[in-house]
């Protein structure tokens, strides 16, 4: 057990950090391998990685401006107990991306009459455009920072197996930009893994009990993962790669904009042998092509290796995908299996039960 976690995280550094989407993707995904040379973290494929992010920079500065504090002045953070400066406090501590109605209250002296209004006004402004509208005066820092929601850290899905890179850990990480209120914001965590002065990261290991592989290493897998998706069934076929057992057979189901662009480790999963690729490009053509449609064109291979003792993963985005991927799992049951619309639901059901449907999506 690692004296490394939430509380005690490993300083890693970042040693290689490279973009996976080729000129003209419309993404920013990047591979990140970080150093755990120094800790003692021992990590199995499906495990996943907490970092704690720093918010950017510029950022806190402009917060600190309109403040009319500097690197000098000192907050007390009554949540760590600690007198430290206002822009560590900001930099480290806080969530500059939620306002709290507390915030707005007792910093910025403004209360809302009707809920929605409120609810409204803290879903589509961060804590700077909130001072810069309010510009509240002589502001007290100790209640700034009881008001202030706590930054918390971000999970990535581990890309590698420890057996075949003992003391590196790789991530996958895909960054996105919106604007809101005529700036634009990037995601705290994957922004800070992802630019270009981050050289040091705060991590610990985030453990799966339900997302890891088979005990016997003959069992078939079914991987299906589009996007960052992707990043777990990297670390299961190192893994099965490095073993010395013979190993089942492998499926994966991956699925990205443009296979031009966005195949993510093309090289590594083209090269494995018997590795079954079905591949899903969104942005290919006219209509959307995911990975839920690749499963129903081979739904009855598919069946076939779920008679056969599979296990099936998914991984990636919790909202559509997983929810689509599940629903083709039932068609396959009703079509294939000749089921009813009740048993293929019980199948699923049966499937889950018995872990041999796993999902570890976000
Ligand atoms: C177990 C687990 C494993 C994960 N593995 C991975 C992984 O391998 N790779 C990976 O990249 N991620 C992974 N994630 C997701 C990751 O943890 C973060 O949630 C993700 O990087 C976003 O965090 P962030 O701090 O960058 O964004 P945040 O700063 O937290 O911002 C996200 C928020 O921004 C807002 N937002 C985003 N886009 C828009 C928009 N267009 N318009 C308006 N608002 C918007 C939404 O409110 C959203 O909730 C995983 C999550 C879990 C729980
Ligand atoms: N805003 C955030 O907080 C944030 C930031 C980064 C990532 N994420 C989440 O992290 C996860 C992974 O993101 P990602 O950028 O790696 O990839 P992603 O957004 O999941 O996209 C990967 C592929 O999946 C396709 N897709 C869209 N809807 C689908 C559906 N219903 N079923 C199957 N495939 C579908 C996409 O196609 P099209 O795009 O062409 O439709 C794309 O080809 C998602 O949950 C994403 O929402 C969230």
């Amino acid at each position: 057990m690692t004296k490394f976690n939430k509380l005690n995280p490993f300083h890693s550094k970042i040693i290689e950090r490279t973009l996976l989407n080729k000129p003209g993707s419309s993404k920013a995904t990047y591979h990140i391998s970080l150093s755990l040379e120094g800790s003692d973290i021992r990590y199995n494929p499906g495990d996943s990685i907490g970092i704690w992010p720093t918010n950017d920079t510029p950022l806190v500065d402009e917060i600190l401006s309109l403040l009319g504090a500097d690197e000098h002045t000192k907050v007390y953070d009554g949540r760590t107990l600690n007198t430290i400066h206002l822009s560590t406090f900001l930099a480290k501590h806080a969530n500059l991306k939620r306002v709290t109605p507390a915030f707005l209250q007792e910093v910025c002296g403004k209360t809302f009459d009707d809920p929605k209004e409120r609810i409204a006004f803290t879903q589509s402004h961060d804590i700077l455009d909130t001072l810069q509208m309010f510009r509240p005066h002589s502001v007290n820092f100790d209640t700034l920072s009881q008001y202030i929601a706590p930054l918390l850290p971000r999970f990535y899905s581990i890309a590698s197996s420890q057996a075949a890179h003992p003391s590196h850990v790789h991530l996958l990480v895909a960054t996105f930009a919106y604007e809101q209120n005529g700036r634009v914001l990037k995601g705290v965590g994957s922004d800070f893994l992802c630019r270009e002065e981050t050289q040091d990261v705060p991590i610990y290991l985030h453990p799966t009990e339900t997302f890891t592989l088979p005990e016997d290493p003959s069992t078939p897998l079914i991987m299906i993962g589009p996007g960052t998706g992707v990043a777990p069934y990297k670390a299961f076929l190192e893994e099965r790669i490095h073993s010395t057992e013979k190993t089942g057979k492998h499926w994966l189901f991956f699925g990205e904009c443009n296979k031009s662009y966005d195949f993510y480790y093309e090289a590594f999963f083209s090269s494995i042998p018997d590795l079954s690729l079905s591949l899903a490009f969104s942005r290919d053509q006219e209509e959307k092509v995911y990975v839920q449609h690749k499963m129903l064109e081979e739904k009855e291979a598919l069946y076939t290796w779920l008679m056969d003792g599979a296990v099936v993963y998914v991984c990636g985005d919790a909202k559509r995908m997983a929810k689509d991927v599940v629903k083709a799992l039932h068609t396959i049951y009703e079509e294939v299996g000749n089921l009813s619309e009740e048993d293929a639901k019980s199948a699923i059901k049966e499937l889950r039960k018995s872990k041999r449907l796993r999902m570890d999506v976000y």
